[in-house]
Order: C-alpha cells, then sequence, then structure tokens
C-alpha cells in the first residue's frame, strides 16, 4: 500500500476536518425549533408575572379572549391534569417546573398564563391585556438578605463542608496570611436561541421540535410530567442555538406542550428575551472569602475557601464554587464550607463550568495575591504549589500535563519578561500593561451513553446516537469517531443524530459529552467489525480466512490481516459472498467506577492574559489571551481549538462584562436585554491563542478524552484579574471589574 494511500485511508480522529453543518450554518439551511411551521399552527406567548413574591390575584382574561385572533388563554383553571407534580424531580438533573399550579409566583418573570392565537402578533397583545392584579409579598433577592444556612450539599451532590488537615493550625503556623473576600455576579445564559417549543399532537402521540441538551432525559421527564409512554414522545433537536446548561427541560417548553393539547392544534411557543431572565435558571451571586497561609518559601500551609451563594426559596442548586481548591494546590491543610441563601428568585443551575467558573476567579485572585505576599513570580508561586496528587483525596492523577501546559503558555505569551511589581509597564500611548496568570481546571466526567453502527453492503457505514450539538460541532466529532471505529474514511460515513428516537446519547453536558456518546459509538463501530471480522476469518474463500488469531486492522472499507496487511479485502466482498446486506453493532458506555476510585480525573490549563489600562479613565482593554490546555486526547484541533477560544471569551465576560442587575424592591432584572446585559462583542475581543497540550490518559475513557467544552471559562478571568492588578496595583475583588474602581 503506497504512503498516500495510507494517508488517505488513515483515522479521522485528529484531523482538523471543518464541521459537517458548517454550509448548513452559514447559508441559513440549518432549520433550529422554532422554524418550524406545521400545518394549522398557533402561537402562543408567555405571561409572565412582574412581582417576585406573592400570588396571582386576577386576570381579565374576558379582555384577553376577546382579543381578535386569540383562540384561548390557559391559566391554572384550564390547565391540564398532569400526572406528576410539577416539583417532582425524580428524573435526573431535573428542576421543579412553574406549570401554572396555582396562583403562587416564586420569582419575578414567572408564567402565570399562556395566551394562544392565530398570530404571534395578536398573542402578544393578548397577553398585555391581562393585566395581572398581584397580592405582593416582601422580597429578599441579594446575598446580603438576612439569615442562611449550610447546605448538605452544593452542585450535584459536592459536599457542604469539607476538611482535610487543620487548616487554623496551618494558618498559625504560616509566615504570610492572606485573607480576602471576592464576588461574582448574578448571571443568565443568553444563549443566541432562546429556549422554545413547536409541540404538534397526533391522538396521544407527541412530536416536538425543541432544543434540548438531553434528548433521553426530557423525554423520560416528559414522559412522566405528561403520563404517557416515552415512545409516544418524539423529539427532534437538530441544532441547539447554545445550550450551556439551560436547555434540558425548562417549563414553558411544557407549557407550551400543554397549551397544544388543550386547543388540538399544533402550537409554537418560544420565550422573548426578557422571558429568558425568568424561568431558564440562571448563575447566582457569589461571596466567596479565601484564607490562605504560606510559609516563608511560599509553600501553601492551609486553603480555607468558604462560599456564600443563593439558591430560590423553592428548590436546591447551589453553584458549587469551592470545589477547584479541593483540586488544584498542594496544601497540608484545605477545608471548602459553604453557607447559602433562599431568595425570592428563579432557581439558579447548571450554567457553563457551574462551580469552577466561579470559583477559580477567586481561588486564582486569591493565589496572586498571596505569590505577591511572598515576593515570588506568580507563575513560580503555582508550580512551588502544584498538586502531583490531588491534594484532597491522595488519588493520582489518571494524567495531568499541567505542568507543560504552564511552560507552552509561558513561553508563547512570552511571560519570561514580566517585571514583578506592578504598574512598571507602558505601551507607546501611555496606557498601563500589566501580565497576569490563572490555572484552569475541569473534571473528566462521564455520563451513559448508546449507539448503533452498521456496515452495509455498499461500503458505506451508518452511525446512530441521539447526540446533541448546541454549536460546539458535535456531528462532526462523532462522525469522525464512528468512521474511525468502523474503518472508513468519514464521506462514507452517514451519521444520524439529535432524535430521540435514535439510541440515548446521555446528555451534552458537564463537558463528557463526545467522551461519553463517542465511547458508545467507538464500541458500537467495534462490534460491528468484530462481527464482520468473525465471518471473514472463518470463511475459506477470504484471504483471511483462519486469520482470527493474529487479528485484522479495519481501515478504509477493508479488513486487513495484523501480521500481513497485504492480504485483506473490502467489506463489501465479505459482505456480497455471506449474502449479507449489513452487519450491526451496539455500543454503550458510562463512567468507570474503578477507574473513579483509583484515580482524580481532570483536564488542566493555564491561561496568561495582557490588558491595558488607561490610567486617567480606568478603563480597561484585554489585549491578549494565551490559553495551553491538556485535555487528553483531541478529536478535532479545529473544534477543540474553538471551544477553547469560546470558553476564553467568556472568562473574558466574567473579569469585565456580564452583570445582571436585579432591582432590589421589585426582585426585577433591570438589564433584561442584549444591549445592557453586556457579553463581549468582536471588538472586546483581543487576539486569543488556543495551546492544545499533548496529554495521554489511558484511565480515563476507552478513548482518553477528557472534555474540553468549559475548561477554557476556568482560570481566564482570573488570569485578567490579575492582570489588571499588575497594571494598576489595585486589586479588585468584585466582578466584573467596572471601571469607577479603578478611578
Ligand atoms: Mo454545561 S453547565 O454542563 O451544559
Amino acid at each position: 500500500m503506497s504512503e498516500t494511500r495510507q494517508m488517505r485511508h488513515g483515522s479521522s480522529i485528529g484531523q482538523p476536518v471543518t464541521r459537517r453543518d458548517g454550509l448548513l450554518k452559514v447559508t441559513g439551511q440549518a432549520r433550529f425549533a422554532a422554524d418550524n411551521h406545521p400545518a394549522g399552527l398557533l402561537h402562543a406567548v408567555l405571561a409572565v408575572s412582574r412581582i417576585a413574591r406573592g400570588r396571582v390575584a386576577a386576570l381579565d382574561l374576558p379582555a384577553a379572549r376577546a382579543h381578535p385572533g386569540v383562540v384561548e388563554v390557559m391559566v391554572t383553571a384550564n390547565r391540564l391534569a398532569l400526572a406528576l407534580h410539577p416539583d417532582d424531580k425524580s428524573v435526573p438533573f431535573s428542576f421543579k417546573l412553574d406549570l401554572l399550579q396555582d396562583d403562587r409566583v416564586r420569582y419575578a418573570g414567572q408564567p402565570i398564563a399562556v395566551v394562544i392565537a392565530a398570530t404571534l402578533e395578536a398573542a402578544t397583545e393578548a397577553a398585555a391585556l391581562l393585566a395581572p392584579r398581584y397580592e405582593a409579598g416582601p422580597v429578599e433577592v441579594t446575598l446580603d438578605a438576612p439569615g442562611g444556612y449550610v447546605p448538605e450539599s452544593v452542585g450535584v451532590g459536592d459536599p457542604g463542608e469539607m476538611r482535610h488537615g487543620d487548616v487554623e493550625a496551618g494558618l498559625r503556623a504560616a509566615a504570610r496570611r492572606i485573607e480576602a473576600t471576592y464576588e461574582t455576579p448574578l448571571q443568565f445564559h443568553n444563549a443566541m436561541e432562546p429556549h422554545g417549543v413547536v409541540a404538534a399532537w397526533e391522538g396521544d402521540a407527541l412530536s416536538l421540535d425543541m432544543p434540548t441538551q438531553g434528548l433521553a432525559l426530557t423525554r423520560m421527564r416528559l414522559a412522566a410530567l405528561l403520563g404517557i409512554r416515552a415512545e409516544d414522545i418524539h423529539i427532534r433537536s437538530p441544532f441547539i442555538g447554545g445550550g450551556f446548561g439551560s436547555k434540558l427541560l425548562s417549563g414553558p417548553q411544557v407549557l407550551g406542550i400543554l397549551a397544544a393539547r388543550l386547543v388540538g392544534r399544533p402550537v409554537k411557543l418560544v420565550l422573548t428575551r426578557a422571558q429568558m431572565y425568568g424561568p431558564v435558571t440562571h448563575r447566582s451571586p457569589t461571596r466567596q472569602t479565601l484564607r490562605l497561609g504560606a510559609a516563608r518559601d511560599g509553600a501553601l500551609t492551609a486553603i480555607h475557601h468558604h462560599v456564600r451563594t443563593a439558591t430560590s426559596r423553592h428548590d436546591d442548586f447551589l453553584e458549587p464554587s469551592a470545589g477547584v481548591s479541593h483540586t488544584l494546590y498542594a496544601a497540608p491543610a484545605i477545608a471548602t464550607t459553604n453557607e447559602a441563601v433562599r431568595l425570592d428568585t428563579g432557581t439558579p443551575g447548571f450554567m457553563r463550568a457551574p462551580g469552577e467558573a466561579s470559583g477559580s476567579i477567586a481561588l486564582e485572585s486569591a493565589i496572586d495575591e498571596m505569590a505577591h505576599a511572598c515576593g515570588m513570580d506568580p507563575l513560580e508561586f503555582r508550580l512551588r504549589n502544584y498538586a502531583e496528587v490531588e491534594p484532597v483525596s491522595g488519588k493520582p492523577f489518571s494524567s495531568k500535563a499541567l505542568r507543560e501546559c504552564y511552560a507552552e503558555g509561558a513561553a508563547r505569551f512570552g511571560w519570561a519578561g514580566r517585571p514583578l511589581a506592578p504598574r512598571q509597564m507602558r505601551d507607546e500611548d501611555g496606557l498601563l500593561v500589566g501580565w497576569g496568570v490563572g490555572t484552569a481546571t475541569f473534571p473528566a466526567i462521564m455520563f451513559q451513553a448508546e449507539a448503533r453502527a452498521v456496515l452495509r453492503r455498499d461500503g458505506t457505514g451508518l452511525v446512530e446516537s441521539g447526540t446533541h450539538d448546541m454549536g460546539q460541532g458535535a456531528w462532526t466529532a462523532f462522525a469522525q469517531i464512528g468512521a474511525d471505529s468502523l474503518g472508513l474514511d468519514l464521506d462514507r460515513l452517514e451519521f444520524r443524530a439529535g432524535h430521540s428516537d435514535l439510541p440515548n446519547a446521555g446528555i451534552a453536558g458537564g463537558s463528557g459529552h463526545t467522551a461519553t456518546a463517542g465511547g458508545a459509538i467507538h464500541a458500537a463501530g467495534a462490534q460491528a467489525i468484530a462481527r464482520l471480522t468473525e465471518i471473514a476469518v472463518a470463511d475459506p474463500r477470504s484471504p483471511l480466512f483462519g486469520a482470527g488469531n493474529v487479528g485484522v486492522v479495519a481501515r478504509g472499507g477493508r479488513l486487513l490481516r495484523r501480521d500481513d496487511e497485504s492480504r485483506g479485502e473490502a467489506y463489501a466482498d465479505i459482505l456480497a459472498r455471506a449474502g449479507l446486506d449489513s452487519v450491526e453493532g451496539r455500543g454503550s458506555a458510562a463512567a468507570d467506577p474503578a477507574a473513579a476510585e483509583r484515580y482524580a480525573m481532570h483536564a488542566h490549563g493555564a491561561v496568561f492574559a495582557e490588558v491595558k489600562v488607561d490610567p486617567e479613565l480606568g478603563q480597561i482593554r484585554a489585549t491578549r489571551l494565551v490559553g495551553a490546555f491538556a485535555a487528553g486526547r483531541i478529536i478535532n484541533p479545529r473544534l477543540v481549538r474553538s471551544q477553547y477560544y469560546g470558553g476564553m471569551i467568556w472568562g473574558l465576560s466574567f473579569a469585565l462584562h456580564e452583570r445582571a442587575a436585579m432591582d432590589p424592591r421589585t426582585g426585577r432584572v433591570m438589564n433584561a436585554d442584549l444591549a445592557e446585559y453586556h457579553v463581549p462583542v468582536n471588538a472586546d475581543v483581543p487576539s486569543v491563542e488556543a495551546i492544545l497540550v499533548e496529554e495521554q490518559d489511558p484511565h480515563v475513557n476507552a478513548l482518553g478524552i477528557k472534555g474540553v467544552g468549559e475548561i477554557g471559562i476556568t482560570g481566564t478571568a482570573g488570569a485578567i484579574a490579575n492582570a489588571i492588578w499588575h497594571a494598576t496595583g489595585t486589586r479588585i475583588r468584585r466582578f466584573p471589574v467596572a471601571i469607577e474602581e479603578l478611578g
């Protein structure tokens, strides 16, 4: 076999192929949920509460119903019965839903009625005619609210309190001590595509166009709520315009489904941008106090990371910000504690790197402050406290190329020239220049998934898995894994995804989608190849006859003897001779408890930031970001780099832009739109570079993948804050950093 031919038939894993859906996206042909308009479609619009606590005393239903074009107004009285209370959370990753179950209001923006009309305009106008009368109670919506409690757990089962070693003794023994409190803001998801649904009932079967990060979970939750069979629910979710953790199932989507049932017609319900600040979860604000102690040589003696955060009055998710302190730095004593307050807001939830994003800001800022207190370069300080094993658990890492991340990132950035003291560098325009570093980390998580793979007699292959592409390029990465596992060139592979009738692909969350669904696809392909191999090696007419012991290699649509690759034959010939149209494999993947017991499994990275600050105005620009990340095996470097860019830009947003301002008197978000809720636009984004650091992990999962979706957001905001300090000598501990703080 010639060199070129071998290259052409090489594995597609690791190749920087372009997105399979790229052309559809840039030409506007990709059809998102709300682009569907089945015959007879009606439009539903939510009416939402303007108060944050109390009850709806009256709605002017006659006025709304009399509006031209209105078909029905759905309220508590005529909402169809559910099989399960909306507060039931028995399906994993569920949140309590607001489905018009009563007249109570739990937060501003909660749905209180659904107007269904012939046009969007008629429904919108009629919703405004409902003129709700409220009985409002007093509200608490900030972390300054009195009280608070110590939660048993935060996030999804992180301990509320964790102590390793004696922190107080470690602090007493320290030559240097710092204590500082950092504040991170309330944030909302702001996906480009708002949550919505196009729902159509056919008898008891339900057909849905609806973006979801978890087709099978969403179907399971809907089946339980509606009291119908999961097999009768068909969800199409081929494209998701951003999810960030918010797109499993939201209450308004269920209301759209109930509205369709009520009127006996297909219904489309899409949230307005303002309504995206209500019933779809958010990231709660945090106030984090870090107490660090270090010996004279810079070795940390103690880390105490205390978090005060909030959840809703009625549900329980808490941002697990302190988790990063379990992992990142070696210290003989580490404690993390949480306290929570219940507020009159919607329930917070998973929002990109929940915990790590907010927590790493505080930890990375504090580490920087301690490095300065010790008179050390912040990168040298981090290396001085490098965790060779996971500090709290004592487990070895399944792999950890963080040292290489520091080295490659620093070299690329030019860190070596950095003056130790702040306020030493200026650019040609007289702007203050500062350089900062932050460490990035995110756990390698696995869920459960299944997949099906088929080799066909025409030499093509098919892989099916109900996976989710929310912009990250999942279609492409999974097709690459599928083609590799079937030994096919990528253009010979058909990949079907984004539909709930396909095998359960788990969720696109926790940065675990590629590892999990990819693992299932890999296993399914391997089984199909094993079946084909059985047929070939048992057939005296095949050149592979008797090769069972030496084994075979599958490549370029051919099976080859492992000991002599010149002897082999095409899949199509094997199938044809056996009189088969196809051969099928099924595979699954799940977390391996034994590996998790033995190893700490995390991706790591180092982010270097340059900022320029106007010394008179305090205006801050991030001018350069270099991130170096080690996350195990890279399926597609082009897509992965794009994930890192996106993550780092979100980190920039965290540092300098994003903040939801909630009126403490009313509990309403005052900047519930993309004009005033700031996210970085192109002009705000500096030069961003991502370095893919080589890392091989034999333990984490079958493919050695750690996940790349969320890690980029961690480390970055801390690096920027540290660069601001280095530029100005002023340490800002409230995020996003505001111009007035530097005045
Ligand atoms: Mo993400 S917060 O795991 O969708």
